[in-house]
């Protein structure tokens, strides 16, 4: 943040409205995510469930099509510079109620108008009152939720030519919001189904079409209180990362290595797959270049049934080196590779503030430096698993091509679950796999080592 931009008041605030004004300000101005500023704004300030969940709605609503509220802003005032964060933060805010909420317009302004009165100045508050009430004349007859998500335009066009026209549409389309709580039941998905059933008859649940393990909820609350998370019955986990893990396919008695693992999210369902298939421990190690990610899986272990050293941590830049690791000595390694994140637009649109259209190459590399280093560790016949959480090419079939070809390995095209490859071999996860599930933008790649 500009050292000279002033914070807005740190009382909770009184309203959705207003709650939604200094999350999306915290969101442009300092740089915050948005999930954990709403989370913390929303425990201080004990709303009632309808402004919370105006709040909710406001703040994704306005980042996800933020050049357009930007562009329908800027048509109304005469001069281009900057305008000043919190007011813009306000009127963005505003027009996101005003051209896609049916929210009364007079309610929208007064409580806009006042709170830039109010956490700034008067001028300020009359200039927006001016430009919101231009806005509020071209509002919709029936103003609704906008029908896609608006992306700058090199990713616009980028996805198109990636991702041919049909699925870049889908990709930026509406989906269910807020997306379904995804879970991944550990035993039987079906009994767990129904327990859930039994403990919240009003929740909505549904078996994932994509994962043997997913289950959609909705209505559920806290998963956290659900019969049978403390006894270790389910994690908490997206469907589209519980195909990654299961991609890998480890079995008991196997030596596994999760390179980039992160807090551990994937690597635990993998040991979750290696005791499920027998009693052979086997041997998985994770790896992260952030050690002190690697030990936050700990207690999510224990509450699992396992001992934090069923896996072995290990804090290594696979970019540079193996960090002692013994080559060709793995069944199976999964990369998880660091990406733009792209993916995960609609659950976090400010993504699209911090990507620049170079990031892409620039991980590019640094994916194909951890991958290439990765396939060393691989035994003869053993699998290497590739994904990233992003949609684009280069991140993709960009790294597995270049990769193949120069280490010998075969791209596989079996498909995963029920999951098929496209021509290329890669798996390409979107909401065109199922239009319910929300699922994020992954892509996934196996390749096997020549004997
Ligand atoms: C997409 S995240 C992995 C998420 C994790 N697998 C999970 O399921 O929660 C990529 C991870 O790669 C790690 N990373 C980035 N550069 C790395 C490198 N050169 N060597 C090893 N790990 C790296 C990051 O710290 C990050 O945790």
């Amino acid at each position: 943040m500009n050292a000279r931009t002033p914070r807005p008041a740190e009382a909770p605030a009184k309203t959705g409205r207003e709650l939604a004004a200094r999350v999306v300000f915290r969101v442009l101005a300092e740089d915050a995510w948005a999930s954990p500023s709403l989370d913390g704004e929303l425990s201080r300030a004990r709303l009632p469930p309808s402004e919370s969940g105006r709040a909710t709605d406001l703040v994704y609503g306005v980042l996800r099509v933020l050049p357009a509220l930007d562009e329908a802003i800027d048509q109304h005032r005469p001069r281009r510079d900057p305008l000043e964060p919190f007011t813009r933060a306000c009127m963005l805010t505003a027009s996101y109620e005003l051209l896609h909420t049916p929210e009364k317009p007079w309610a929208i302004l007064d409580e806009t108008v006042g709170l830039i009165r109010r956490e700034r100045a008067e001028a300020l508050s009359r200039f927006a009152n001016a430009v919101l009430r231009k806005i509020a004349a071209q509002r919709p007859t029936e103003p609704a939720r906008p029908k896609q998500i608006v992306l700058p335009r090199w990713l616009d066009a980028l996805l198109v030519k990636d991702l041919g026209a049909d699925r870049a549409r889908a990709f930026t389309g509406e989906r269910p919001m807020p997306p379904p709580t995804s879970l991944r039941a550990r035993g039987d998905r079906d009994a767990l189904i129904e327990a859930i059933h039994e403990a919240r008859p009003e929740a909505e649940l549904t078996r994932g079409a994509m994962s043997a393990h997913a289950i959609l909820a909705r209505g559920v609350g806290d998963p956290r209180k659900l019969p049978g998370f403390e006894r270790g019955q389910m994690t908490m986990m997206d469907e589209a990362s519980q195909l990654v893990a299961e991609a890998v396919g480890a079995r008991a008695g196997e030596r596994v290595l999760d390179a980039c693992a992160g807090r551990g999210g994937k690597t635990i369902a993998i040991l979750d797959a290696m005791r499920a298939s027998g009693e052979d421990d086997g041997e998985l190690i994770a790896c992260d270049d952030h050690p002190e990610k690697l030990l936050r899986m700990d207690d999510e272990l224990s509450r699992l049934g396992h001992r934090p050293a069923d896996v072995v941590r290990r804090g290594v830049d696979l970019s540079v080196g193996l960090g002692g690791l013994e080559e060709r000595s793995f069944d199976r390694v999964l990369v998880d590779a660091p990406c733009t994140g792209l993916g995960t637009v609609h659950r976090r649109p400010e993504i699209l503030l911090r990507v620049i259209e170079e990031d892409i190459a620039r991980l590019r590399e640094l994916q194909l430096a951890i991958a290439r280093n990765v396939t060393k560790l691989v035994r003869p016949g053993g699998v290497l698993v590739y994904a990233v959480c992003s949609p684009t090419r280069a991140e993709g079939i960009g790294v597995v091509s270049p990769l193949a070809r120069e280490t010998g390995f075969t791209i596989l095209r079996e498909p995963v679950g029920n999951l098929a490859c496209d021509d290329d071999g890669m798996i390409r996860l979107g909401p065109w796999c199922d239009p319910h599930a929300s699922c994020d933008g992954f892509q996934i790649a196996r390749l096997r080592r020549p004997d």
